[in-house]
């Protein structure tokens, strides 16, 4: 920003409120509600579930990175390790895939996968297992004991693989952690429904099931940057926008995140054209949801320099689901207080008309944390229902498709942000 005392001609010269609104009319004229809704097609019904590591997450960030560089901007790829990962897949003997999470400590199969009939061993039990179960890959019910005990009796009774079904219904598979214990055989969770079929099977046909259990070592993730900066004379100041890309397993992550995906990538298009006073970055993380893991390595390479120019940060996650209850935009900060982020969004919401209710909430769990903890000012713009705070119901599931995704509701968090971004860069 301009010392104090400096003339800014453009600034200085419209009364503020009157300009600023002009500002406004020159971003949401143009945020299209059609290609955002596009793009949150092509990354869940094209590309699908996003997980960290795989290659779907990989076309993402190619695709992110062309669009990007299509705008017109200088991007980088930031790549950063995440460790090792399980990835699980189940069919049936008539070549049915079957959705199954692998825990962490699982065992691995080899590349074709473990093939063997299924032995129902009911809870998991010593006393649930016969001879009949060596050999086999025991498919055993939720409940009474833990998961790591009901494998450990499995393979106690010979089993060489263990299916573990839900007892509740829940849409997708559930995840049989294993805490820390590390078990000899593959694991795999499935759900109720997937568990009752495959049991019907065992009675009537004594089916065959092929797991596969692929460990993926020294897996990485990666984040992509566009960035822009300012003519010379402009400010040193750096607004970042944020959106994390991947997805949990099986769900194509609609609203979780591809909504604040093709948000960011519609605020980069349009923004792009403008004479701008201050530095913008986009940054579209990878690997948010195992634990922040890509917004925590974009702030990690921050220099305590530009950390100190840093304005603010606006991320959105989950800004364009169509759940009815949702009517209200979050804005959610570490410590529940208003910060220079939070109060540029509720200016602009007033003077724009944001038609839903603007609520400010203290709440992590998303990409504006490494920029707090950094001391930037973040806010994680999310949909809620106004009141509870609720999310819709069908986050972290299969559920979460573009089924469930609001054109209007994008475009809504695309002025808003967009508009916003604007009013902190613009010449
Ligand atoms: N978009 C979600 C949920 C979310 C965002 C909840 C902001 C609350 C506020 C996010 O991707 C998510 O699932 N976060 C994880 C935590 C993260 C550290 C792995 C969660 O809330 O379980
Ligand atoms: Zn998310």
């Amino acid at each position: 920003m301009a010392p104090a005392g400096v003339f800014e001609p453009a600034k200085a010269v419209a009364a503020p409120g009157q300009s600023a609104a002009a500002f406004d009319q020159k971003v949401i004229n143009r945020i299209s509600a059609d290609r955002m809704y596009e793009d949150v097609y092509h990354l869940t019904e094209t590309i699908g579930p996003r997980v960290a590591g795989t290659p779907a997450e990989k076309e993402t960030t190619d695709f992110i990175k062309e669009r990007l560089l299509s705008y017109g901007y200088d991007v980088e790829i930031q790549e950063f390790a995440i460790g090792d990962t399980v990835l699980g897949h189940l069919q049936t003997d008539a070549g049915n895939e079957v959705l199954v999470n692998v825990p962490a400590g699982s065992a691995a199969t080899a590349d074709t996968g473990l093939t063997a009939s299924l032995y129902d061993g009911g809870l998991g039990y010593p006393e649930d297992f016969s001879t009949e179960a060596v050999g086999k890959i025991a498919l055993i019910s939720r409940g009474g004991i833990p998961f790591a005990e009901k494998v450990n009796n499995a393979y106690a009774a010979g089993a060489v693989g263990v299916l573990i079904y839900n007892n509740i219904e829940q849409p997708g598979p559930i995840n049989p952690s294993l805490g820390s214990a590390a078990v000899q055989i593959p694991v795999g969770g499935i759900t109720k429904a997937s568990g009752e079929a495959l049991l019907a099977d065992v009675e009537a046909v004594g089916g065959n099931v092929t797991l596969t259990v692929s460990a993926i070592e020294n897996a990485t993730s990666q984040n992509i940057i566009a960035t822009r900066t300012p003519k010379k004379g402009g400010g040193d100041g750096i607004v970042h926008v944020t959106a994390h890309y991947d997805s949990v397993p099986f769900a194509a992550g609609a609203s979780d995140n591809a909504s604040g995906t093709a948000t960011a990538l519609e605020i980069a298009r349009v923004l792009k054209s403008y004479p701008i006073d201050e530095e913008v970055r986009f940054a579209f993380v990878g690997a948010e949801e195992i634990g922040l893991v890509g917004s925590r390595y974009y702030v990690s390479q921050l220099s305590q320099d530009e950390i100190s120019r840093s304005i603010g940060n606006f991320n959105m996650d989950m800004v364009g689901t169509s759940w009815e209850n949702a009517t209200a935009i979050y804005m959610n900060t570490l410590d529940g207080q208003p910060n220079i982020v939070s109060e540029t969004a509720a200016a602009t919401g007033k003077r724009i008309g944001t038609p839903s209710e603007l609520i400010l909430y203290q709440r992590g769990a998303s990409d504006h944390v490494p920029f707090y903890e950094a001391g930037i000012a973040a806010v994680n713009f999310i949909r809620r229902e106004p009141g509870t705070a609720n999310l819709e119901p069908y986050y972290h599931t299969p559920l979460d498709t573009i089924e469930f995704v609001s054109a209007e509701r994008l475009k809504e968090a695309g002025d808003l942000v967009g508009a916003s971004v604007y009013q902190l860069i613009k010449k």
